[in-house]
């Protein structure tokens, strides 16, 4: 299968792009499309052929099975022995899905009516700021939203601390009033080294300042005991199950912040187009199944051509956190170099993924992307409505800058184009040394995903978009995308290494590099 695809990259090598809309059907061909959201993948050099052989591999890894698995509460995380069961938390409908023959859904719809009480209690109330302190998918997913959904806002202002840098948590809380802030400490398992020194952190500070830590704070955990060990009480506390993944948490208790800020309807439509997303992704049939083109269009790119990275380009201010969110998903899910057996990946696996919003990128590192040597599969997302009807000149410009950035990388210029361009000012051997610096290579593949406006139900629907897209792209490498073990080892050493900074161990059996750095801090720390 691989080798065919291999095949039709030398076949489809010297073709352009361009040339393939002489079939004016084409934009319609290669796009897919659910309710207003349509996924356009016709600036690539994917054809019939190439898209067949595309859905062969899906199907050869047994996609639909193990999509089939995921939803019915299989232990698919099999190094973990855990459900992958984040699309129960957005099962409005309450349909039945069954753990250890157990149905988890009671749980969490009353959890989420637990959730809505509280929200509405803390937007009628006092509160003027709320601080949710935790990292990774404990803050990446919320933090994102919230950012996103910002003219939906209509209750207390929400903070996002992260870091154990002391400078996050210290710029955060210096604006607040202890009396008037609630700070979520968000943490799945409740021991994260920088959530728990930031939690301790923000509780001595609201005693400090007058406020009270009993009232005013709430956990959002799978580890109850850890959660009452810190004093917070069970009236306060949202659980969750283990087979909810730190990184595709935002749909329950890690989403309360969300909730705060755009209110518990709202965030019922964010569910809700999570689930639409995800009954498409149940029902769409080969190309029509948005998720499934979306991970085998990434994959034509990186594993069969080999663009080791994909950026994400959101023609959007408010999206500017999803590259890094996005990053989490797709890089903690399926950075992994071991198969399901044990044995070696075959193939390369989750490309490097990166991006910031349009305009601001065009200005920054587009250059690269147009004229540099390594060609960086984009994907462009816009909305066709801004939120600022008095300001939808902008939006236009928005829009034309975003569609222009797509051709530009599709159509190219050509060394004569080039000449033209320049012809009134140079000739001879300056005029083509000058052309050649203006040539654009062309031919550079693209995405569009594009939506009539980013409300919170499309938002669900982007963000289960994404989330089904690593899902595929895991069974097609046949990885495991839902475990992290690639985190540990980082973690294991920074503990070890803490009692050494702080002067009560040595370094001693530390590599040279690690104890010169370790001597210099020494050298030079204060106090
Ligand atoms: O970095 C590893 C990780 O476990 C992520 O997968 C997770 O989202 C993050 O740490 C935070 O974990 P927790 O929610 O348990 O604090």
């Amino acid at each position: 299968m691989w080798d065919d695809l291999k095949q039709s990259t030398a076949r489809v090598k010297d073709r352009r792009m361009l040339d393939l809309f002489e079939d004016d059907t084409r934009a319609d061909t290669f796009s897919a499309q659910t309710g207003d959201l349509r996924f356009d993948y016709s600036k690539t050099q994917i054809d019939g052929a190439i898209r067949d052989q595309l859905l062969a591999l899906a199907e050869a890894a047994g996609v639909a099975g193990k999509r089939d698995a995921m939803f019915s509460g299989a232990a698919i995380n099999d190094t973990e022995g855990r459900s992958v069961l984040h699309t129960a938390l957005r099962n409005l409908d309450g349909d039945q899905v069954i753990v250890d023959g157990q149905d988890v859904m009671p749980e969490v719809l009353g959890t989420l009516a637990r959730m809505e009480a509280y929200a509405n209690a803390v937007r009628g109330g006092d509160i003027t700021d709320v601080v949710n302190i935790g990292i990774g998918g404990s803050d990446l997913g919320p933090a994102m939203a919230v950012a996103a959904l910002s003219p939906y806002h209509s209750g207390p202002r929400c903070h996002f601390v992260s870091n154990v840098d002391g400078a996050h948590i210290a710029d955060t809380l210096q604006a607040l009033d202890a009396k008037r802030t609630l700070v979520i400490v968000a943490s799945k398992t409740f021991t994260t080294i920088e959530t728990m020194t930031n939690a301790r952190t923000a509780r001595a500070w609201m005693a400090d300042h007058g406020g009270d830590p009993t009232m005013h704070f709430a956990a959002l955990s799978s580890n109850l005991e850890k959660t009452a060990a810190f004093g917070i009480p069970a009236e306060r506390v949202f659980g969750f199950e283990d087979w909810v993944g730190g990184r595709y948490s935002m749909w329950g208790p890690i989403g309360l912040a969300l909730m705060i800020a755009i209110g518990p309807d709202a965030f019922r439509a964010f569910l809700r187009g999570g689930q639409a997303m995800d009954q498409h992704f149940r029902t769409a049939q080969g190309a029509e199944n948005m998720p499934l083109m979306l991970a085998l269009v990434g994959i034509w790119h990186a594993q069969v051509q080999g663009h080791a990275t994909r950026a994400v380009l959101p023609y959007d201010q408010r999206l500017g956190l999803l590259p890094s969110y996005l990053q989490q998903l797709e890089m903690e899910s399926n950075g992994k170099s071991v198969t399901m057996n044990g044995g070696a990946a075959d193939v390369p696996t989750g490309p490097v993924v990166w991006g910031a919003p349009g305009t601001n990128g065009q200005h920054a590192f587009y250059q690269l992307i147009h004229q540099g040597t390594r060609v960086i599969p984009c994907e462009f997302m816009v909305a066709a409505n801004g939120h600022e009807p008095d300001l939808a000149h902008h939006h236009t410009l928005l829009l034309a800058n975003c569609l222009a950035q797509s051709e530009a990388l599709m159509r190219g210029r050509s060394l004569e184009e080039a000449r033209a361009k320049v012809s009134a000012k140079f000739d001879g051997a300056e005029l083509e040394r000058q052309a050649a610096h203006r040539v654009f290579p062309g031919n550079r593949p693209s995405t569009t995903l594009i939506y009539p406006k980013l409300d919170p139900f499309t938002l669900g629907q982007i963000i289960a978009l994404y989330e089904h897209r690593v899902f595929v792209e895991g069974v097609i490498f046949d990885i495991n995308s839902f475990d992290q073990w690639g985190v540990e080892l980082g973690k294991e050493l920074a503990t070890a290494l803490q009692p050494i900074l702080e002067g009560d161990a040595t370094a001693g059996d530390k590599d040279g590099s690690t104890q010169a750095l370790v001597d210099y801090i020494s050298r030079h720390r204060d106090g």
